[in-house]
């Protein structure tokens, strides 16, 4: 920026190299080291330039703005046919044009006689102000009209821009019907294979104008435009009608022309409606899956096991089928893992799991019961503008997408908490003052508590008149199986684009600036989050807490029971099952497991903590107070109407073998359904089997 004013290239500069590595060498090393030697060195290169051939006379700039030759600077290149694309794209470039941190923004048109000349655009950008860009004419010869042939024109002339000016990002129209944009693409494939790094982005022509919030990305996040891949999991069974709203809502989202694949997760009692729905649908967007459980498992298990990140840039956006879409909640979802992921908050934002599309209006967790939440409300009086976007401690089910890390934690963690829960209950976690404690059915039961004991946070939108990205119809199912009043749950879907004009400076704020609220919505500071969770680990488990601000992502420390404890519990079950081989065995493979405080890190890594081992005692256990245990926790209607989803396909069976498989959802009535499983594996001691029977239980 800084030298522009200094230097006058000649509008139109014909030959001319761009790059200081064509200078001679002493130059080139004097002004590596020493960037004021370039004002020095400018004047010279100017004057040496022409004596230095390009052989390519496609390439033509047209005006001079910024130098970028320097080394460190960070350059993004615009390509544009026509002005149709000249006008979509200009306030995106012209707002990257302004981005402080050294970034340069190269604007290539094709050419006068494809609708737009660099002389007519430079004329356009000085319309605005502050439209700092450098402009280049590739002066194509071919019209419009004539399609044919542009293609290795347009290519060369990109290879050599791509050659000279070494962008980081280009971005351009996705149209394969164009040859021109064709040319485009094959440059950058190209250069790919010469292993030049470019980061593409390429957006279909009638999406642009939902992109006025990519300017705000910091250059990093603009390289990673392409990096995180997100995927849809819906959760359904027999609401057809449901999943039909939800994949419209889904159909008509934009989706900048990412590739986002979606699975249609069915339970077993899936109706052939749904079936054949899942079937003959059609997925523009991606990959399309169908799964079709075996046997029932209920909402937390289809939730839970809907999602296995593949990498740390694999990400899930869960929905259950009574949930609906804006149009706008992919951008919503995008733009905050690309802001708070892959650029400057990177690391700051490791507590942060996950990006809510619901606009949370009730307090669930709330003791006495659901009250009303106003974030608005909360936020008044505090520093932070009243409708800013925050961050809470509370999951959503109603639409939202999870990120990797925190979720593998989490699945761990419930595994081993649901273990325990079904079997020794040694653990004896509450979290403090929260409702959550009596859900048993929920995956959030346990994600809560994660989330309270590691201080982590999801991002929630919160726009006036609460505005939101998914709405929840509420209809029945597991969870609301009398027809509870839908009206508190349902939220004004986004149905026009508002998303940045609605937020605060209308942008998303850096995460340093967004408020923080706790599991009841009261805005708190994260440190404090953090400490009241160690606090609460510093009660719940035997290993310490690790240091503060250390993200391990992984859960053990918070699980740990006193060895001695466990010790007397394992014998004791062992003298009911008269097997004194089996205590030794057991007691021999989870010592060291996690158990003790004296327990070091080398024991946890030596043998890798497989809490299931402790299951098996579980299958020992024939008065199993599992019944007891979780029913109670149902705090919701004590109906049947689930049951009734379930059941019927047992009535048609003949076979009484298949029917045991399902009648353990009865075993809240009797306990003498733990043998009916039994048999299921009989024939295996250690039966990773029955581990499948588990999550079954936790009906
Ligand atoms: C999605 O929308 C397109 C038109 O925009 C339509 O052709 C297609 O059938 C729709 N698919 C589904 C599954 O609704
Ligand atoms: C958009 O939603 C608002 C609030 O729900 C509604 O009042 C308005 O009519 C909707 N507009 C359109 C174009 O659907
Ligand atoms: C288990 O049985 C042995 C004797 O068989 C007894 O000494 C021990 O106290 C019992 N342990 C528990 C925990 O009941
Ligand atoms: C458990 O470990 C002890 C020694 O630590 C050993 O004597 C015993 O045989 C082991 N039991 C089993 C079942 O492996």
């Amino acid at each position: 920026m800084a030298y522009s004013d200094r230097i006058s290239y000649r509008p139109l500069y014909q030959k001319q190299t761009y790059s200081i590595w064509m200078f001679p060498r002493i130059f080139r090393s004097i002004a590596a080291c020493l960037s004021l030697i370039i004002f020095i060195a400018i004047p010279l290169i100017h004057l040496n330039k022409r004596h230095i051939e390009t052989n390519s006379s496609l390439f033509h700039k047209s005006n001079d703005n910024k130098p970028f030759f320097n080394s460190i600077s960070k350059n993004i290149i615009v390509v544009i046919d026509g002005d149709q694309q000249a006008t979509s794209l200009q306030p995106i470039y012209c707002k990257l044009s302004k981005k402080a941190e050294n970034v340069y923004t190269h604007v290539i048109v094709t050419g006068k006689n494809r609708g737009m000349s660099g002389t007519r655009l430079i004329r356009f950008n000085s319309l605005l102000s502050n439209c700092d860009v450098s402009v280049y004419d590739l002066e194509l010869r071919k019209g419009i009209s004539s399609n044919e042939n542009i293609l290795p024109l347009v290519f060369q002339g990109i290879n050599h821009a791509l050659d000279q000016i070494r962008p980081d990002v280009v971005i351009y129209i996705n149209d394969p019907e164009n040859e021109a944009m064709r040319g485009v693409d094959a440059a950058l494939v190209a250069a790919s294979q010469s292993n030049n790094h470019i980061t593409k982005i390429a957006i279909p022509i009638e999406h642009t104008k939902h992109l006025m919030w990519l300017p705000d990305l910091s250059f990093e996040s603009l390289k990673n435009w392409n990096t995180p891949k997100i995927n849809l999991q819906i959760i359904t069974q027999n609401r057809p009608e449901s999943l039909t709203r939800l994949i419209k809502s889904l159909n008509s989202s934009i989706y900048f022309g990412d590739d986002v694949s979606l699975t249609i997760n069915m339970d077993r009692g899936a109706d052939p409606v749904t079936i054949k729905f899942s079937q003959t649908l059609e997925w523009n967007f991606g990959q399309k899956h169908v799964r079709h459980r075996v046997i029932q498992g209920g909402l937390l298990t289809a939730v839970v096991e809907s999602y296995y990140p593949s990498d740390d840039n694999d990400y899930s956006i869960i929905l259950e089928d009574d949930i609906e879409l804006s149009p706008f909640y992919y951008i919503w979802a995008k733009y905050g893992v690309l802001k708070y992921r892959y650029g400057n908050d990177r690391s700051l934002s490791g507590r942060m799991f996950g990006i809510s599309f619901y606009n949370i209006k009730i307090n669930e967790l709330n003791m006495a019961g659901r009250i009303p939440f106003n974030p608005a409300l909360n936020l008044r009086g505090t520093k932070y503008p009243n409708q800013s976007p925050y961050l809470s401690q509370v999951p959503c089910s109603w639409g939202a997408l999870y990120f990797p890390e925190i979720w593998r934690e989490f699945r761990t963690y419930q595994n081993i908490r649901l273990n325990d829960v079904l079997g020794l209950k040694l653990q004896d976690i509450t979290v403090p003052e929260s409702r959550s404690n009596r859900w048993s059915r929920s995956w959030k039961r346990f994600f809560i508590e994660l989330a309270y004991l590691r201080g982590y946070v999801m991002l929630y939108p919160n726009y006036e008149n609460f505005i939101s990205f998914s709405t929840n119809h509420f209809e029945n199912g597991e969870h609301n199986r009398r027809g509870k009043k839908k009206e508190p749950f349902q939220l004004p879907l986004m149905n026009e684009s508002i998303l940045l004009d609605g937020l605060p400076g209308n942008r998303l704020p850096n995460f340093k600036d967004l408020p923080t609220m706790d599991l009841w919505g009261k805005v708190t500071p994260q440190n404090e989050l953090i400490q009241r969770g160690r606090n609460l680990q510093l009660k719940i488990s035997t290993c310490p807490p690790n240091d503060f601000g250390d993200l391990t992502y992984d859960p053990q420390d918070l699980l740990c029971v006193d060895e001695e404890i466990l010790r007397t519990k394992m014998m004791k079950e062992s003298n009911q099952s008269k097997s004194k081989s089996k205590t030794d065995e057991v007691l021999n493979t989870s010592n060291g497991i996690k158990m003790n405080k004296q327990t070091t890190k080398e024991d946890n890594s030596a043998e890798n903590p497989t809490i299931d081992k402790i299951s098996t005692l579980d299958d020992k256990v024939k008065d199993s107070p599992l019944g007891e245990q979780i029913i109670p926790f149902d705090d919701k209607e004590e109906d049947s109407s689930l049951r009734k989803q379930i059941v019927p396909l047992d009535d048609k069976e003949k076979d009484s073998s298949l029917r045991d498989q399902i009648i353990p959802f009865d075993d809240k009535k009797d306990s003498s359904l733990r043998d009916q499983i039994i048999p299921f594996d009989d024939k295996k001691e250690d039966s990773s089997l029955r581990e499948q029977i588990i999550p079954f239980d936790d009906k």
